[in-house]
């Protein structure tokens, strides 16, 4: 499943990041690379590690937390800390699939990726090119979203960012272990709590279906989740 959620960082955050982030450090972005990976990827990535990153990553890590779309979607168990990319003068990442396995540097912390994000941090008239594009089955799917909005994808996709041959793409990227493996089933848990938030809305929360479609929820839940 891909998704967008929108305005997940405010302008004053988008504002905030980028006078943060702007100045650097920018380094090589071969260096969270894998070994494919490297051979199609030409950007700089703001250095992990730094002063800088580990502020702006929580500004981005804060957003996610209070974001009730983000959780339902993502049934996040453990999120790796935002990183942060640039991509301008023809620079672009080719073809390819993120690593299963993320291990944080200097750290025990690893994650198995299940679900990729991408939260752009420049308006899209700001730039030509840099689109994120994904495969399935149905095709390619194009994205450039607004400032401040993040698209969740299958870290299993094959997908590229296209060359920027105007202006900067600077966005925030990160990957992230959901308690549910699988991501059909964790689309349908998304497509439940939905429908229950809806009826919820129309019905109050002590209506009896309401009530059935919670436990359901949460019974699926307990079957398919890890944690
Ligand atoms: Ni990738």
């Amino acid at each position: 499943m891909m998704l967008t959620i929108p305005e997940l960082l405010s302008r004053e955050e988008v504002r905030d990041l980028r006078s943060l982030i702007d100045p650097g450090p920018w380094v090589d972005g071969n260096e969270t690379s894998g070994h494919q990976s490297r051979l199609a990827k030409k950007n700089r990535q703001l250095q992990e590690g730094s002063d800088t990153a580990r502020k702006a990553s929580a500004i981005v890590a804060g957003a996610l937390n209070r974001s009730p779309l983000f959780i339902s979607a993502a049934l996040p168990l453990k999120v790796f800390p935002p990183l942060f990319n640039r991509y301008e003068g023809g620079e672009t990442f080719g073809a390819h699939v993120d690593n299963a396995i993320r291990r944080l540097g200097g750290t025990d912390f690893v994650i198995r990726s299940d679900l990729s994000c991408t939260v752009f941090l420049e308006e899209p008239d700001e730039y030509d090119g840099g689109a994120l594009v994904v495969e399935d089955l149905f095709g390619e799917h194009r994205v450039k979203l607004p400032a401040g909005h993040a698209v969740l994808y299958p870290a299993s996709s094959v997908h590229r960012v296209e060359p920027v041959t105007r202006g900067a793409r600077i966005a925030s990227f990160f990957w992230l272990q959901s308690m549910v493996r699988s991501d059909a089933e964790r689309e349908e848990l998304f497509r439940l709590d939905r429908a229950v938030q809806d009826l919820t809305a129309r019905h109050g929360g002590g209506d009896a279906t309401v009530i059935a479609l919670t436990a359901l929820y949460h019974n699926l839940l307990r079957r398919w989740a890890d944690s």
